[in-house]
């Protein structure tokens, strides 16, 4: 039994960020289906890699699929994730804006709102948390520790519903990190790209003084 009581993940995008999440999920109990842009052929190898609790998919039935789906794509490609089957499911967003790789994105640029706010605005049926966003891929695998530990490190979130922040507080306590909750998803900007809580390592309240000393 996993902490979350969930029993399958799914993967819109499998790169550094999506696989390494699909590592810690199958070594935590979970089965994963993985999707990226290429079909599912082209991801033999990491499911192979992954053994027999993954298995490869399109990114509907990727989404169809699991109890919880991360989006885990290049921002500039979110409005290609599939609505209708993530209605209703908890839906981890660690997606950043980077305009070098996404364009510019003019309500972005001007602060009026936040990269969850979009992804939540084009998935109205999910519950979106705004997380692993400012850690480096590598480090999801190696940073974790177990709960309890002193300078354990933390990681922010973001999101309107409280069910789906305490399930995803669950599976990030189960990969090894503390979740730090941010408030509601427009508080989002507090952890994006050029703040202080980005991309380094922090304790819980390293968190929560770097979310507070944020300036937009
Ligand atoms: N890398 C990091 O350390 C890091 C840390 C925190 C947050 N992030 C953010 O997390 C997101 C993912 O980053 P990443 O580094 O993992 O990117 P990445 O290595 O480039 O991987 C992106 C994945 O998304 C897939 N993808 C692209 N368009 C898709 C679509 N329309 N449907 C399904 N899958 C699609 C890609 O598939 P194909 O290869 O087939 O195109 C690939 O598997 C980005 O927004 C990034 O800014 C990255």
């Amino acid at each position: 039994m996993t902490a979350t009581g969930l029993t399958t993940i799914g993967f819109i995008g499998a790169g550094h960020i999506g696989s390494q999440l699909a590592r810690l999920a199958v070594a935590h109990g979970y089965r994963v289906v993985l999707s990226n842009s290429r079909g599912p052929e082209t991801l033999a190898d990491l499911a192979a890699e992954l053994g027999p609790q993954a298995t490869a998919a399109t990114a509907a039935d990727a989404a169809a699929a699991g109890d919880l789906v991360v989006v885990t794509v290049p921002f500039k490609n979110y409005l290609q994730v599939p609505a209708e089957p993530l209605a209703g499911k908890t839906v981890l967003d660690t997606n950043n804006y980077y305009w070098e790789r996404d364009g510019r994105i003019a309500p972005l640029e001007e602060g009026s709102t936040t990269v969850s706010e979009m992804l939540q605005a084009h998935l109205p049926g999910a519950r979106v948390v705004k997380g692993v966003n400012n850690i480096m891929a590598a480090d999801l695998t190696t940073d974790g520790a177990p709960a309890g530990t002193p300078d354990r490190r933390a990681l922010p979130i973001a999101g309107d519903d409280a069910d789906a922040k305490a399930t995803v507080t669950a599976l990030f306590d189960e990969f090894g990190f503390d979740a730090v909750d941010a408030g509601a998803l427009a508080e989002g900007w507090r952890f994006q790209r050029d703040t202080p809580a980005y991309g380094v390592r922090m304790t819980a309240d390293e968190v929560r003084a770097r979310l507070a000393e944020a300036t937009r």
